[in-house]
């Protein structure tokens, strides 16, 4: 049993076995808005940190052998947020994206995109074609980023798509599966989260993987995403490993 970071309180929360990480871990990045309002700073400036602590978190993951990722950066309801902001996130997100276009190589981390992309600007479309372009050629860490991303957009979306592949004859709907479904969401090939983390200290989904999250353990933090370390992380696994995951049966 390979173990990692012991907590300095000597107890045993803090310690993650690599032999059984989750292939898939989830999460929500939340926080940055009051992580900048604390410092008397605008709401913008905790993303731009926001952003940073996604970039170190990420490699982390691929260093630890952890298969999938998947961020929620940007939610169909946060279009309700001043125009200032909104820019200032997709100019984030462009900037970001730039840089990873020059090292996710050398990182070997692959990025995709999950969300409904027909809104955003064509330069920001244009940047996750090459990211998608140079992911494909690429081995490590899966890490999809959600962006205009609502579940319950995405199950509708599936539907439709299922509706659809009916009505051209390719499809019969009592022939329909859960194993089939999952093959017209976002996130076809991937599977489900094993655990969830929420840093920012809220106790809701806020329309995140609906479907994929049926059977995800949550791990909640007050930690605001900005502030969220490797440290964290390692208790987030370690309480996931300590949790009796059942799916409904009972113990053996
Ligand atoms: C998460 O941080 C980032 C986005 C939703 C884009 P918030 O901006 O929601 O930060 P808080 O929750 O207001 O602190
Ligand atoms: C969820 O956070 C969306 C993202 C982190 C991208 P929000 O801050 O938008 O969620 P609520 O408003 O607290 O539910
Ligand atoms: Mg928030």
């Amino acid at each position: 049993m390979k173990l990692l970071f012991k907590r300095k309180s000597g107890g045993s929360a803090g310690q993650v076995d690599l032999d059984r990480l989750p292939r898939h871990i989830a999460i929500i990045l939340d926080g940055n808005g009051r992580w900048a309002q604390r410092r008397g700073l605008p709401r913008t400036a905790g993303h731009k940190a926001g952003a940073e602590t996604f970039r170190t978190i990420a490699t982390y993951c691929r260093d630890i052998g952890l298969e999938y990722l998947t961020v929620y950066a940007f939610s169909t309801e946060n279009w309700k947020r001043s125009r200032d902001e909104v820019s200032t996130i997709m100019a984030l997100l462009k900037k970001y994206l730039l840089e990873a276009i020059e090292t996710m190589e050398r990182d070997n981390v692959r990025l995709r995109f999950m969300g409904d992309l027909a809104p955003l600007d064509q330069e920001l479309r244009d940047l996750i074609a090459q990211c998608n372009a140079i992911s494909e050629r690429l081995t490590g860490c899966l890490c999809s980023i959600c962006i205009n991303y609502g579940g319950r957009a995405e199950i509708v979306h599936a539907a439709a798509r299922f509706a659809e592949d009916c009505r051209i004859g390719l499809m019969r709907p009592e022939e329909l599966t859960e194993a089939g479904f999952e093959a017209y969401l976002y996130s076809a090939g991937i599977p489900s989260p094993e655990l969830l983390i929420r840093p920012g200290g809220e106790q809701r989904l806020s329309n995140f993987l609906l479907w994929q999250c049926a059977y995800a353990e949550f791990y909640f933090t007050p930690v605001l995403w900005p502030d969220f370390t490797k440290e964290e992380l390692h208790r987030a696994i370690a309480a996931y490993q300590h949790r009796d995951r059942r799916f409904g049966g009972v113990k053996k």
